[in-house]
């Protein structure tokens, strides 16, 4: 059993698809093997027919990270090309049309935590454990860790972390505005399907549009991310079936 390399396994619950890392007993280790199995369970069909996608590590671990004994060997030239293959899975998460849903229990560091900041929403239990471990390998996270924490959590808060490498846990993440909710130890999947489920409701286009309107946003210029907004909505409001209700309310 030691010996396996792990597996990414894909469920539907409804109009929700369930992505769980398998590789618990090196605690969900990142290797390019699980990236790469990651990288298929996203492009299966049922992630690609759902309507919001819950991304879990399973009952008590989320992920420890890269895979430390592979990225010892690698070599520049090597890591450029990691990123156009298995490496690119941090942005194909990130740019699923769906809305994402990240469920932590456990260990959740390096790699596992870039994985959790390319979802949209972060929830764990309460034996969450956090934080950016590279310094102390000698790197830096580099799969949209750095880029992702200084927008999720302010440049300020996101320096101390990576360059002190130190632990938190769920309460403080939860301050922090990395998580937007802590449940009791083993209902982190359980409350990120229920989150799933409720914006799963809403019509699919809507929810797609307006996660990417979010998306570009923070890159766009204020009036550009203004102009976004109103032709989305534009687009939006001609195209779903309740528009008629809102025509009296929402004239332009
Ligand atoms: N890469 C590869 N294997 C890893 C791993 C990683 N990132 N994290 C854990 N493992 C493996 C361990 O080697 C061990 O395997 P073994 O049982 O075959 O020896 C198994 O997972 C369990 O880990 P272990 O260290 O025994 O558990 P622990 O509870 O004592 O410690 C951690 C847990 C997370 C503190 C510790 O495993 C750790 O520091 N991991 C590396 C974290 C890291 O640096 N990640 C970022 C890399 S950029």
């Amino acid at each position: 059993m030691n010996g396996e390399p792990g597996s990414v396994e894909v469920a539907r619950d409804g109009d929700v698809a369930v992505v769980t890392l398998r590789r618990e007993h090196k605690l969900n280790a990142l290797s390019m093997h699980m990236e790469t199995q990651l990288l298929t369970a996203l492009r299966t069909q049922e992630v690609r027919t759902s309507r919001a996608v819950v991304v879990t590590g399973g009952n008590t671990v989320f992920s420890a990270g890269a895979d430390v004994n592979e990225i010892r060997a690698l070599t520049p030239d090597a890591i450029l090309a990691y990123y156009r293959n298995s490496g690119s899975v941090y942005e194909v998460f990130a740019e699923l049309p769906q809305p994402t849903v990240v469920a932590v229990a456990g260990y959740c560091l390096g790699g596992g935590l870039e994985l959790s900041l390319a979802g949209d929403i972060r929830i764990a239990d309460e034996t969450a454990v956090f934080g950016f471990p590279e310094i102390q390998i000698g790197i830096l996270p580099s799969s949209g860790g750095v880029t992702r924490a200084a927008r999720t959590l302010g440049y300020g808060r996101a320096t101390d972390l990576i360059l002190r490498g130190r632990r938190f846990g769920a309460h403080q993440a939860l301050q922090w505005g990395l998580l937007t909710e802590v449940t009791d130890k083993g209902s982190h999947i359980r409350t990120a399907l229920t989150i799933a489920h409720e914006i799963a409701e809403h019509d699919p286009l809507v929810v797609s549009v307006t996660k990417q309107v979010i998306h570009a946003s923070p890159d766009a210029s204020q009036a550009t991310s203004l102009l976004l907004e109103r032709l989305a909505y534009a687009v939006l409001n001609r195209t779903t079936p309740a528009a008629h209700a809102h025509d009296e309310v929402k004239q332009p």
